[in-house]
């Protein structure tokens, strides 16, 4: 090749875009690799050891007609050094692929690369462009519960400073997912009795599933409701709220905050939880997924939940930040009495 020809394909004195556009391309494949490595076992299947391309693709891609495609995923996997190659062996390279195969939560995160981040915001522009709409069912839920795992340690803080150690206390959690937080607040306090309501069916059939592994069925109940309208337990000390409001149309975050006030005994509180408006990339993407969505709406802003809790006759804390860097925030109402 001429010279003259390189210097054209490289775009000539713009050549500086076209290094990072290769460059960008190199952490792209990377991210779709180990993504799907990933999601569908690849990863923890060579954590236990280096494995021959015939076991790989009995597993992976057991078709004959698919093997000499496996076979150049599998060198691609090595061209990103992801994978070691030892004449027809692979092996995991790298700390990045080791992490993944002990930590769920990191795993998720580069999964929810591709399936959360690239797709919210391709897809959007989409289905815009088509005149349609992301719909909840367009969310890879799986994967965003397991990345919501990222946030246990900071969440476990919170209920340690805010529900006693000790003395009788009812908890509520709205939303509870597979119930973790009310198993770690009984296993914290342990006059502690537990409610959780839950949207999704399947998932509180898990959370009752784990409440019983864990010896604590007469201590939590999870029932399936939405908090729109499931009745609600009375006399509660404290109701939890954390990682939901999005999940609700802002026309009706008032009217659930009244209910949850309604909830509490005199001197409970409610703690809010969660993600609100103006943050970095990543919770940006959250925004941009619960705000197009018809069913959802967008994060919220501490003003609008404080305004709320006030409206339903909740004495309101200033808002504290929990992350740095990122408006993580904790929003406290209280009622009255003790
Ligand atoms: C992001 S997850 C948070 C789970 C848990 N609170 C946590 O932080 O790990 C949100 C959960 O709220 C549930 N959910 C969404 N809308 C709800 C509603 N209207 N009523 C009750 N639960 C709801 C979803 O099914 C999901 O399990």
């Amino acid at each position: 090749m001429k010279l003259s020809t390189l210097w054209k394909m490289m775009g000539g004195w713009r050549f500086p875009t076209t290094v990072r556009m290769a460059k960008m391309l190199g952490e792209t494949q990377r991210a779709s690799w180990l993504a799907a490595a990933s999601k569908f076992g690849v990863i923890r299947a060579l954590a236990k050891g280096a494995l021959s391309l015939d076991t790989l693709a009995q597993q992976f891609a057991p078709a004959p007609e698919h093997r000499a495609g496996f076979a150049a995923w599998l060198r691609h996997g090595v061209l990103l050094k992801q994978l070691r190659q030892h004449e027809q062996t692979y092996a995991l390279r790298g700390s990045m692929t080791r992490r993944m195969a002990t930590d769920d939560a990191y795993a998720a995160l580069v999964e929810g690369m591709i399936s959360v981040q690239s797709n919210g915001l391709y897809k959007s522009l989409e289905r815009w462009s088509a005149g349609e709409s992301l719909t909840l069912a367009d969310v890879d839920a799986g994967t965003v519960a397991r990345i919501s795992n990222m946030l246990t340690p900071l969440v476990e803080e919170v209920l340690e400073a805010n529900v006693p150690a000790d003395g009788a206390h009812t908890l509520l959690e709205i939303g509870c997912g597979n119930a973790h937080y009310l198993r770690h607040a009984c296993g914290a306090n342990d006059r502690l009795q537990g409610h959780g309501l839950e949207l999704d069916a399947a998932v509180a059939e898990t959370a009752r599933r784990q409440i019983d592994a864990a010896g604590l069925g007469a201590r939590i109940d999870v029932t399936t409701g939405d908090v729109c309208d499931a009745p609600l337990p009375t006399d509660v000390d404290t109701v939890l709220l954390i990682n939901l409001l999005y999940y609700l149309p802002m026309t009706q975050r008032a009217g659930v905050l009244g209910r949850l006030a309604e909830s509490l005994a005199p001197g409970g509180r409610v703690l809010v939880a969660g993600y609100c408006a103006g943050g970095g990339l990543g919770s940006n993407i959250l925004d941009l997924w619960f705000s197009a969505m018809p069913e959802t709406g967008p994060l919220p802003t501490t003003e609008a939940i404080t305004e709320d809790l006030e409206a339903a006759g909740l004495s309101v804390a200033p808002p504290r930040q929990l992350m740095p860097g990122d408006p993580y925030m904790l929003v406290v109402g209280t009622r009255s009495g003790s």
